[in-house]
């Protein structure tokens, strides 16, 4: 199943509820990718804990919360109590990404981990089984609007491939350049999950940009999901 997740990045943040609401509905984002930068890990600074709770009772949309933060061990878990649908945490950061992910979990989020551009996929083949989804970075991270990286395509389809050699329902999830001119590229390499911030954001119809990716995405994937092989 494709899924289309903008990212608030490019959103106005002094409104982010109605910007949210922008989205939303039938046929509209599948979560709200929400971008947690703490001038540390990333050089920019965006929103924290305080934000997602309010963000959460703003929209029926769930929260897909990417934290490029320092030490997601001690602050990732606080996301998922401030409502969280799904929390990543950056691999490069994380002191103990296995306990990190099953406490993700246990406290009743989606868990997912992310891979900077430089970062392979290998050395992580044996913690696949603990994610419910993996982030590969098509920008550095950082800043929105950047250009699509196109160096990551093969590190994307690696990425497929374990995932299928191993069974596993894990997302693939990419962001950073995704755009109705990208969007093929990743979902032929294999992504099935696409966050846009400028792409939807940047639109004059954020709804209707959702929609146009969704439908590039999906004649790639096939609409019932699953059916590309690799
Ligand atoms: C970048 C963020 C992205 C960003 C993507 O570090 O993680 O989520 O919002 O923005 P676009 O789609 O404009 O590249
Ligand atoms: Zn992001």
């Amino acid at each position: 199943m494709v899924q289309i997740n903008p990212s608030i990045l490019s959103a106005d943040f002094a409104r982010l509820a109605d910007e949210a609401q922008r989205v939303g509905g039938p046929e509209g984002a599948d979560w709200l990718h929400v971008d947690v930068m703490d001038n540390h890990f990333v050089p920019n600074l965006t929103l924290g804990v305080p934000v997602v709770e309010s963000l959460r009772k703003a929209t029926d949309t769930p929260l897909d919360c990417h934290l490029m933060i320092e030490d997601p061990d001690r602050w990732a878990p606080q996301y998922v109590e401030a409502g969280a649908g799904s929390v990543t945490f950056h691999v490069e950061a994380a002191t103990a990404p296995v306990r990190l992910a099953r406490e993700i979990r246990a406290k009743g989020a989606r868990a997912s981990m992310a891979l900077r551009p430089a970062t392979p996929i290998e050395p992580y083949e044996d913690l696949l089984p603990e994610l419910d989804m993996l982030l590969v970075m098509t920008v550095e991270p950082g800043f929105g609007g950047q250009a699509f990286l196109d160096v990551m395509l093969p590190k994307i389809r690696r990425t497929r491939q374990l995932i299928d050699k191993h069974g596993l329902q894990l997302w693939l999830q990419v962001d950073g350049g995704v755009s109705a001119s990208t969007i093929e590229r990743c979902a032929e390499a294999g992504a099935d999950v696409f966050v846009a911030g400028s792409a939807v954001y940047g639109a004059d119809d954020p709804a209707a940009a959702v929609r146009a990716l969704r439908e590039r995405a999906e004649k790639v994937r096939g609409a019932a999901g699953g059916g590309c092989s690799h």
